[in-house]
């Protein structure tokens, strides 16, 4: 893990209120796994005071550069989005503990709900080294919630839409997509990050066949560290509080409560 200060090297607008930032610091490329997170703060302004976290999206471990995929929804992000080439930002990292990629020569079905498509991108392209099929299902509110899958296109093999509104894929949840995708592709292994229903409802699928599934957790954060206990989850262990930042994000599904 390492605090460094990183000038923006590109911002890209890629719908309403949604940006990709790419970073380059060969130090964090070089260790950082799929499923890790860094956090960002914006050095012009003290408030927000504390910085925030953002999923690596993609690595480029030979230039060194990195990608965060994030969507404006308060004060940091608003401010990012208003960063321009040469900006300094304050960034530790990687942090947190990532995917399991021990999958090799096999299938994987890759879950995003939202802004959980983030992590996956990075996800994706680990497992495709490792030579395994990818099947990615993604859903969104609507369209504009859709418009970074290109990004998949290179290391799945077949990506299945859903939006609530119908605008793009099948209309309706992209949970409700999964019994069939599962039937067909027999994945030995499911990842998924987005909103808790969803990944509750992906955990419940995965252990109705059984399949391993991890979840990709998001909580606000105050340290990302493992210092201020201000992210702890609920996990199927009553007596254990896990961080979702050094423990998680990403854990076993049946290691979190994700239904309250
Ligand atoms: C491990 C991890 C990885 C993340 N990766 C990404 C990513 O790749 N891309 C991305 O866009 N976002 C990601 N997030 C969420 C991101 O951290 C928040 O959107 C960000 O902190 C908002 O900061 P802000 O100052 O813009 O908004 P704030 O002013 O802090 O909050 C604005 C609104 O957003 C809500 N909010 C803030 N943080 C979260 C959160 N974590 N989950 C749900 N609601 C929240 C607040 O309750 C409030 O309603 C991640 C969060 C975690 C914990
Ligand atoms: S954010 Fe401080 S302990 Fe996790």
């Amino acid at each position: 893990m390492e605090l460094v200060n990183l000038r923006v090297k590109k911002q890209i607008k890629i719908a309403e209120d949604q940006f990709v930032l790419t970073l380059n610091s060969p130090s964090i490329t070089k260790v950082a796994q799929a499923g890790q997170f860094i956090t960002i703060k914006l050095n012009k302004n003290y408030d927000p005071l504390l910085p925030r976290p953002f999923s690596i999206h993609s690595v480029d471990r030979e230039t060194g550069d990195f990608l965060i995929y994030y969507q404006v929804v308060g004060k940091t992000s608003k401010l990012m989005a208003e960063l321009e080439p040469g900006d300094e930002i304050t960034v530790l990292g990687p942090l947190g503990k990532g995917f399991n990629l021990e999958l090799e020569n096999s299938r994987a079905l890759l879950i995003g709900g939202g802004l959980g498509q983030a992590p996956l991108r990075f996800l994706a392209e680990e497992l495709q080294k490792k030579n395994n099929q990818i099947y990615m299902a993604i859903g969104a509110r609507d369209q504009e919630g859709l418009k970074n899958i290109l990004c998949f296109e290179e290391s799945c093999q077949e990506i299945n839409l859903a939006t609530q509104d119908g605008s793009l894929g099948k209309e309706g949840l992209v949970t409700e997509l999964l019994p069939q995708i599962i039937r067909d592709f027999n994945p030995k292994i499911i990842y998924t990050c987005g909103p808790l229903p969803m990944m509750a409802k992906v955990k419940e699928l995965a252990a109705q066949e059984k399949i391993p599934c991890q979840v990709s957790l998001e909580t606000t954060m105050a340290c990302g560290i493992g210092v201020c206990l201000g992210c702890t989850c609920e996990s199927t262990n009553s007596e254990i509080y896990p961080k979702v930042c050094t423990h998680g994000p990403v854990f076993w599904a049946q290691e979190v409560k994700l239904d309250g």
